[in-house]
């Protein structure tokens, strides 16, 4: 695929097949989440690929979050978009494979570690997509930080997004994008 096709091709999924995902597939878009910029080049990302019963706990969590997220969701959106999120949420779209990604906590701050582990995770979208696979940026469950933490049995770490990753079951729909967001000055 060329690279602007990945780039507009990748897309959020919240329906997975329950096909497992070759580990040497998982470890090639890890390792693109690793060529990342980060500020210093701290390299200040920990990425956890989960499967397992490790995985269930997370969906779990996920599960448990939604609610945080249904009242801003029902003021955008209607009750179909509504009750399809609720029903991802239940189990993260089936998908067999979870990614957390957490930070290390540095003397930079938060608002440069955050970014460096988010350039990170947008890496590992675009590999995910290049290999025919989906994923969705989550960061609903962060508001559960404690309960991620524990089921991970992770301390001292900056939680940052959770990722679910698997072969898309069906085409998730286009959202449409914003005119306007550009701005050319001095051109
Ligand atoms: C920082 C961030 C946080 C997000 N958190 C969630 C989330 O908690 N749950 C979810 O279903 N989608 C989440 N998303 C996915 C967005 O809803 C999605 O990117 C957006 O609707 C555009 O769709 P697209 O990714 O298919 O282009 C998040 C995306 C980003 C970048």
């Amino acid at each position: 695929m060329e690279f602007y096709d990945v780039i507009r091709n990748r897309r959020s999924c919240r329906k997975f097949s329950p096909d497992p995902v070759p580990k040497d597939t998982l470890d090639r878009i890890v390792e693109a989440g690793t060529w990342a910029p980060s500020g210093k080049n701290r390299q200040n990302w920990r990425i956890f690929v989960v499967t397992g019963q490790k995985k269930d706990g997370l969906v779990a969590v996920a599960d448990r979050s939604f609610h945080l997220l249904e009242p801003s969701l029902k003021k955008l959106y209607d009750e179909k978009i509504v009750s399809f999120t609720r029903g991802f949420f239940k189990t993260l779209g089936g998908a067999p494979v979870v990614m957390v990604f957490y930070s290390d906590v540095t003397d930079e701050g938060s608002f440069v570690d955050t970014q460096s582990v988010a350039a990170a995770i947008q890496n590992v979208l675009l590999a995910a997509a290049y290999e025919g696979l989906g994923s969705c940026w989550m960061t609903n469950p962060v508001h559960l930080k404690e309960e991620v933490d524990e089921v991970m049995g992770v301390e001292g770490l900056e939680l940052i997004a959770i990722v679910p990753v698997g072969y898309p079951a069906k085409e998730p729909p286009i959202p449409p994008r914003k005119d306007g967001r550009i701005s050319w000055i001095g051109f």
